[in-house]
């Protein structure tokens, strides 16, 4: 039987990654982060598709290097069609329609969402592998998305809950931004909430029906709450800036994990598993984990290189779209928004 090899194009926002893999396992995923956004407190469109521009080629490059494999082997290449940045996701559509056409090889278009819960299933060789079941429930928290979804197979999906404004990432990010913190701020507040009291504050959760998300007024009450403290005392956030990280993150993780038990009594399902940058949080881990221990939840949290941006779970879901022959056309367009 013929091996199936997949080349896999991140480039949706500002990661540039390409990877490999080899019948489910992985054999390389090459990321290159753009530092050029840190300056201006947040991703610029413009700057990152021109980086994605400069990087894609030698990112590719590398990753059929270090997978030890020639470009002759690779039986698709599958590529992030959206949700994302429009420019930054021509870049890799357009690299992935170059390919296919150089190469004589088919392509995939992938939603960058369904990458995410897929990265459960990327098998690396010497590292013990654990396959949730089907159907399991995802809480998917990213920079761009917050939603629950039931999976019921690897291609079969439902949203049944999401966020109705922001995404917990930019609730972390633009709360962070108010602190004076640099982007992104999610891994800093992470940080700095170790060393602080997570019921120094109380910040205000929303009620929002069924199992949907609200963020934007929490980012509201916190911005307000800083401007009236500043008023009594100018260094306010550098004096209580752990507390605020820890009070701040509490009520992230206590709204995100309110809905995820809500989703899994409704549904009855106890396979639970997580993804998306913010899935990386040490907080949420261990109010995962202690739910999970509490519930009998059977709780898959990804190694970190799986929770940010990366073209491994690109190739995967690409892996399972290949053995159900499910191509794109050459004249398929990206889409910004695309849902599950
Ligand atoms: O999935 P991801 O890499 O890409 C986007 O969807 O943009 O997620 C990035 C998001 C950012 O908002 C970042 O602040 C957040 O994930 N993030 C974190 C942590 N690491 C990344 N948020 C909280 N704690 C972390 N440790």
């Amino acid at each position: 039987k013929k091996d199936i090899i997949i080349l896999g194009i991140e480039s949706s926002c500002d990661d540039t990654s390409a990877a490999i893999i080899r019948n489910g396992v992985l054999l390389s995923n090459i990321i290159a982060s753009q530092k050029v956004h840190e300056a201006y407190g947040g991703v610029v469109p413009e700057l990152a598709s021109r980086a994605h521009q400069q990087n894609i080629v030698p990112v590719v490059d590398q990753a059929i290097k270090q997978a030890g494999i020639s470009r002759d082997e690779i039986s698709a290449v599958a590529y992030t069609r959206g949700p994302g940045l429009l420019g930054s996701l021509l870049v890799g559509s357009s690299f992935a329609k170059g390919f296919s056409l150089a190469a004589g090889v088919p392509m995939i278009e992938i939603n960058h969402l369904q990458g995410h819960v897929l990265a459960h299933f990327i098998q690396e060789e010497g590292v013990e592998f654990r396959e949730p079941r089907f159907p399991h429930l995802n809480l998917l928290v990213s920079g761009g998305n917050s939603q629950i979804i039931i999976v019921r197979d690897h291609l079969e999906m439902e949203v049944i809950g999401q966020t109705i404004d922001d995404a917990a990432g930019e609730a972390f990010d633009k709360c962070a931004k108010v602190m004076g913190m640099p982007y992104p701020g999610g891994p800093l507040i992470d940080k700095l909430a170790k060393e602080g009291n997570p019921n120094a504050f109380e910040f205000s959760k929303p009620r929002i029906k069924d199992l949907d998300y609200s963020f934007s007024g929490l980012k509201t009450s916190f911005l307000y709450f800083l401007r009236d403290q500043i008023k009594e005392n100018e260094n306010f956030i550098e004096e209580n800036q752990a507390d605020l990280c820890a009070s701040l993150q509490k009520t992230i993780i206590d709204i995100l994990m309110d809905k995820l038990v809500k989703a899994a009594k409704q549904t009855g399902i106890k396979e639970i598993t997580v993804g998306g940058g913010v899935s990386a949080n040490s907080g949420l881990q261990n109010a995962l984990k202690a739910e999970a221990e509490k519930r009998k939840w059977n709780l898959f949290i990804p190694k970190f290189a799986f929770t940010m941006d990366n073209a491994a779970m690109i190739a995967i879901t690409g892996y399972y779209k290949f053995k159900k022959g499910q191509f794109a056309a050459q004249d398929a367009v990206p889409f910004a928004r695309m849902s599950i």
